[in-house]
């Protein structure tokens, strides 16, 4: 069946398509919850240069990659990856990669329904007259409140799970992303509008300096490990969406163009939902470290402040509630397609049997913030656990796999004419595939497992070292082996 697949009939409509549908499944709560919160708990500037350095020689090459598989593949990750590894002759167990993928997308997807639904209660909150408090303690409690009731918490995310499955079962995601169109510029605008807010709080100075004054020597191992998994999370890497999406993406279109416009939009929003949040955090004596509920206890109290803030505040949590759903799309999105690809089953139903299981494993990270708090391994509950095991181990250990499938082990000439680089471009792009994204995921992994500590500020250089004398030795391989 797999030999005989024909190319997806559903292209991206339109010439933005697929810039539309991808910078939706990026822009998402990570921007704007995990991004924020992340830099509290990993001790600010530290964490948020490794998320920018990863981006950039990690991130972006990394998507570039799954664009070209999932065009040149044309199917969900295990069937493109199957069709790569044929087409360069390999063995087709390389798409054991698009299964890691694919199961990854699905279970971020089975926590991030409770924090979507966590954004979409705070839209009713906003409208029933909820908000309005007079202290970030209050906030503090009424987050705790939403948090302790397991059925209101669980009715909230089985909305968003619901949602999520009637979109992507009738197809109509193309719809939604349309949403994109005005979202990003009215998140940009609604987050400048609380920059400026946020510059007369009294703690915008604070808040900078927190954010962006770099220094190498505060940076932990965790921060490295969290920084790295957090920028495949925000760019929706290694989880089957982007290369998925990649799958419907017409000939033609510039992957290099469009990638760095993604990657662009996704960072700009993440920096400036830091500068909106973090004076505020400090003007108010908040601990920048108290954890997801970051912003659903600075930002509402903000709003408050703010002439007509309560129109602001609605307006806010419907484009998060918005910007959730094109990224909860995404997730599910491989697995539906790959199982269309495999059963005889249409979409809607495919979406109701997949999206049974997501509510069941679902209702699990509901039950970390009530009933199941004290279920815990190792210290986490359901919940932490199905967002470190994702987002600290199967995204760059995905990303990693990716780079080397583009690298080496995928027909050079093939991704090349796919790709549509030339000249430096191109060799930039492998160099970094090659060397610096398999070096730098690797030293972070030993030192996240404590075989080393990477210590930036003094060893950088035997960072560059190695990637050197690697390149050097494997540029001087591969042309022997052409040559021979
Ligand atoms: N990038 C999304 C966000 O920042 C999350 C995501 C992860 C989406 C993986 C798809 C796949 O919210």
């Amino acid at each position: 069946m797999t030999t005989q697949q024909q190319v997806k009939p559903t292209l991206w409509a339109g010439r933005w398509g697929f810039v539309l549908a991808a910078t939706g499944s990026a822009v998402g709560l990570g921007n704007i919850w995990k991004f924020p919160y992340m830099t509290g708990e990993y001790g600010g500037a530290a964490f948020v240069l490794v998320y920018l350095m990863c981006i950039v020689a990690l991130g972006v090459p990394i998507m570039m990659a799954e664009i070209v598989f999932g065009r040149r593949g044309r199917g969900s990750p295990v069937d493109a990856l199957k069709r790569l590894a044929r087409e360069s002759q390999r063995s087709e167990l390389w798409s054991l990669v698009g299964w890691v993928a694919m199961l990854c997308g699905f279970l971020i997807l089975c926590f991030y329904v409770v924090v979507a639904g966590w954004a979409f209660s705070y839209v009713w909150k906003t409208l029933s007259g909820g908000l309005g408090l007079p202290s970030v303690e209050a906030y503090g409690a009424l987050f705790e409140a939403t948090n302790s009731n397991v059925w209101t918490l669980g009715g909230w995310s089985t909305l968003v799970t619901v949602l999520t499955m009637v979109i992507v079962g009738r197809g109509v995601q193309e719809g939604i992303e349309k949403s994109v169109n005005w979202m990003m510029p009215g998140l940009v605008l609604l987050l400048a509008i609380m920059i400026v807010y946020a510059a007369f709080s009294g703690g915008f100075k604070e808040g900078v300096n927190f954010l962006f004054a770099f220094d190498f020597s505060k940076i932990s191992s965790e921060a490295l490990l969290a920084g790295l998994g957090h920028a495949f999370f925000t760019l929706s890497l290694a989880s089957g969406a982007i290369l998925t999406y990649g799958a419907y993406l017409p000939a033609g279109r510039s992957i290099a163009q469009t990638t760095l416009l993604v990657a662009f939009c996704d960072t700009v929003v993440a920096l400036m939902a830091g500068l909106a949040i973090f004076p505020i955090i400090f003007a108010n004596g908040m601990d920048p470290s108290s954890g997801p509920g970051l912003i659903f206890m600075s930002l509402p109290l903000a709003f408050d402040q703010m002439p007509f803030g309560s129109i602001f505040a609605l307006v806010f949590f419907v484009m998060l509630s918005l910007a959730a759903l094109t990224s909860s799309i995404s997730m599910v999105e491989a697995t539906i397609s790959f199982l269309e690809t495999h059963t005889p089953y249409t979409r809607g139903r495919l979406s109701i049997g997949v999206g049974f299981v997501l509510w069941i494993i679902s209702l699990f990270a509901v039950m970390s913030f009530n009933v199941g708090a004290d279920w815990k391994a190792l210290g986490m509950t359901v919940f932490d656990w199905l967002d470190y095991i994702t987002s600290r181990w199967m995204m760059p250990l995905g990303g990693l796999m990716t780079a080397i499938l583009a690298g080496y082990i995928f027909n050079a000439d093939s991704l090349r004419d796919e790709i549509g680089l030339t000249g430096m471009a191109w060799r930039l792009w492998r160099f970094l595939l090659r060397y610096v994204t398999p070096v730098c995921i690797i030293m972070i992994f030993l030192d996240a497992l404590g075989w080393f500590t990477l210590d930036l500020s003094h060893q950088w250089y035997w960072i560059v070292a190695i990637i050197a004398a690697l390149a050097l030795l494997g540029e001087t391989l591969s042309r022997r082996h052409a040559a021979g």
